[in-house]
């Protein structure tokens, strides 16, 4: 059986400034300690303008720092957009791609995902591939189909579990305290996982995280089900004692 190590990935959106967000990452980075817990990967999303402060603020330490978005080419004129590359250059050795909030209010495409997430690795830098049902797609009975459409769609050509991980994010668990039940959470991860051959070289060992609503009280429940191997955090990273106890949950 493959062994997948979890991920727990903070995502921070548009919070923090320069101040809080170095305190959060120091206090996160001394819990870790310079070697990762055995069970899990800890990973934090800030805003792009302070990637490289927090990379700072988690030197030496095990905790890694990613981009929340990347513009699919490596440069050029392209205003205000930060290519995959800027975000290594200051620490980052993974981007967020696909996120709901970026699909809904920059009108992203699978296709313009699947660019991003391919410039991601060009720049030798590890992506995590967002999908995910809105609430009328579920509510008629299209989930499946829609992630099913959103993974073929948006999974760039290299892909494999080095470089790349899987983000099931039920748009309407986003921020709402709302989550899928248990048995709807395993269905779509199990679906994902048998997806992904063909569209990955190693489709048993790639990490495919649920996202949404993800908290201390819900946390161990959701990592303990099979094909769950993290959780992409929102609202409960931006407190170091809940993104704690998120991570510790995992069995
Ligand atoms: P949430 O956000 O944990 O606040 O629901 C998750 C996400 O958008 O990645």
């Amino acid at each position: 059986m493959t062994v997948r190590r979890y991920l727990i990935a903070g995502n921070w959106k548009m919070h923090c400034r320069q101040s809080d967000g170095a305190a959060l990452a120091a206090d996160l980075a001394a819990r870790v300690g310079p070697v990762a817990d055995p069970r899990f990967d800890l990973l934090l999303c800030p805003p792009a303008t302070i990637v490289a402060t927090i990379s700072q603020a988690v030197s030496g330490s095990a905790v890694s720092v990613g981009g929340q978005d990347c513009h699919a080419q490596a440069q050029g004129a392209h205003t205000g957009d930060i290519a995959a590359d800027m975000l290594a250059d200051v620490g980052a050795g993974w981007v967020i791609v696909g996120h709901s909030e970026r699909r809904t209010n920059h009108a992203e495409s699978n296709a313009m995902v699947r660019g991003k997430a391919a410039a991601v690795l060009r720049a030798g830098l590890a992506t995590i591939v967002c999908v995910g049902e809105t609430e009328a797609e579920r509510d008629a009975g299209q989930a499946e189909q829609v992630v099913a459409a959103q993974l073929k769609g948006s999974i760039p050509d290299g892909a494999a579990a080095t470089n790349t991980v899987i983000a099931y994010e039920p748009v309407w668990a986003i921020g709402t305290g709302r989550t899928p039940t248990l048995a709807d959470i395993a269905a779509m991860h199990a679906m994902i996982r048998a997806r992904l051959s063909g569209l990955v070289a190693d489709p048993d060992a790639v990490r495919i995280l649920y996202g949404g609503s993800v908290k201390p009280s819900n946390a161990a429940e959701i990592l303990g089900l099979p094909d769950v191997d993290g959780a992409l955090v929102g609202g409960a990273s931006l407190k170091a004692d809940d993104f704690w106890a998120i991570a510790q949950a995992c069995p």
